[in-house]
């Protein structure tokens, strides 16, 4: 049986490299840059599967090259990249990689808040500049992390295993979701899910954990923020139109809000004017799944989620299971 053709849209871990050579007939971008549509278009037609980043919008043009796609594999848990209703009505399977990058996110997350709380990069600037002249009683002094609450929206698996770091910081944990976790979780981590309201007003720090659909856009925005803590920090590792931007940098210009932790931004990768003038913000280039070993195992199981369906099984995670009837 001849490989099934299969585009990459951009170059990933060594591992997964060779497991696609290994398993496809491989054409791959390596150029270290975002395909334009055009290019998109053109490495799309002619495929069998289509290996695609969040960078990748894939919409119903990209869906209809011919012959047509069997499957499109995101290389993301969050697949607000792909019209997934053009790809069901087509009945291609869209898949992503849940799971393998739940620990590392929430390393991350977590990074952010205490870098925030605790303002480790304006102290890394300070000493680096040659401002670490003595011991200063007053300088740099920020806000504990133990003890404090943490709200959570979304509790999915990158919320709980924040809820499960928060524990080791003797922290109150609160909740908000659609969903609710499973109920022996919610007990083991002694979670209280409260409205997103009272999560707001009680919060120290706010941390989101949802995927971006259309009831999730600028779920934080200007009246959000007028219910927060003037002392509390938000935290956004999920995707960037989940928080109303201007509103974000006006509510922290005006101190409204102490802080704020983003790895991901509302017109990634450009970031909203005044941004970066303010002093009480962290900002990472959405980069909380970076680490070698969850890169590889997302890349292998976004392999996996390919080949199961050209080999026409189910994949292992199909965000549209409804394709398979
Ligand atoms: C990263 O943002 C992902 O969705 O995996
Ligand atoms: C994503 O993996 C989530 O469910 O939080």
């Amino acid at each position: 049986m001849p490989k099934p053709r299969v585009f990459l849209t951009r170059e990933l871990p060594p591992g997964v490299m060779a497991a696609l050579r290994d398993q496809c007939e491989l054409t791959a971008n390596v150029e270290p840059r975002v395909l334009t549509k055009d290019e998109l278009l053109a490495g799309a037609t002619g495929v069998d599967g289509l290996l695609c980043l969040l960078t990748d919008t894939i919409d119903a043009e990209v869906l209809d090259v011919q012959p047509r796609l069997r499957v499109v594999s995101n290389y993301a848990v969050g697949f607000n990249n792909v019209d997934v209703a053009a790809a069901t009505a087509r009945g291609i399977p869209v898949t992503n990689t849940p799971g393998v990058l739940t620990e590392t996110t929430a390393d991350f997350a977590w990074a952010l808040m205490m870098a925030l709380a605790r303002k480790v990069v304006a102290g890394d600037r300070l000493t680096r500049e040659g401002r670490f002249t003595q011991w200063e009683p007053m300088s740099l002094l920020g806000t504990d992390v133990f003890g404090k609450t943490l709200g959570l929206i979304g509790a999915g698996r990158i919320g709980q295993a924040m809820a499960r770091r928060a524990r080791g910081f003797s922290m109150r944990v609160l909740y908000t979701d659609v969903a609710e976790p499973p109920v022996a979780i919610v007990r083991e981590l002694q979670m209280e899910r409260v409205s997103l309201e009272d999560l707001l007003r009680q919060s120290d720090f706010v941390s989101v954990h949802a995927p971006l659909n259309a009831d999730t856009h600028h779920l934080v925005g200007a009246p959000q923020f007028g219910l927060m803590r003037p002392g509390a920090f938000l935290i956004n590792t999920a995707r960037g139109p989940l928080v109303d931007e201007a509103a974000l940098v006006a509510a922290l210009r005006d101190r409204r809000i102490a802080g704020a932790g983003l790895d991901v931004y509302e017109h990634e990768p450009r970031l909203s004017p005044g941004l970066v003038e303010l002093d009480n913000v962290v900002l990472a280039p959405h980069a909380a799944s970076a680490s070698l070993e969850t890169r590889t195992k997302m890349g292998l199981l976004a392999v996996d989620n390919l080949m199961a369906v050209l080999e026409g099984r189910r994949a292992p995670f199909t965000v549209n299971p409804e394709v398979y009837g």
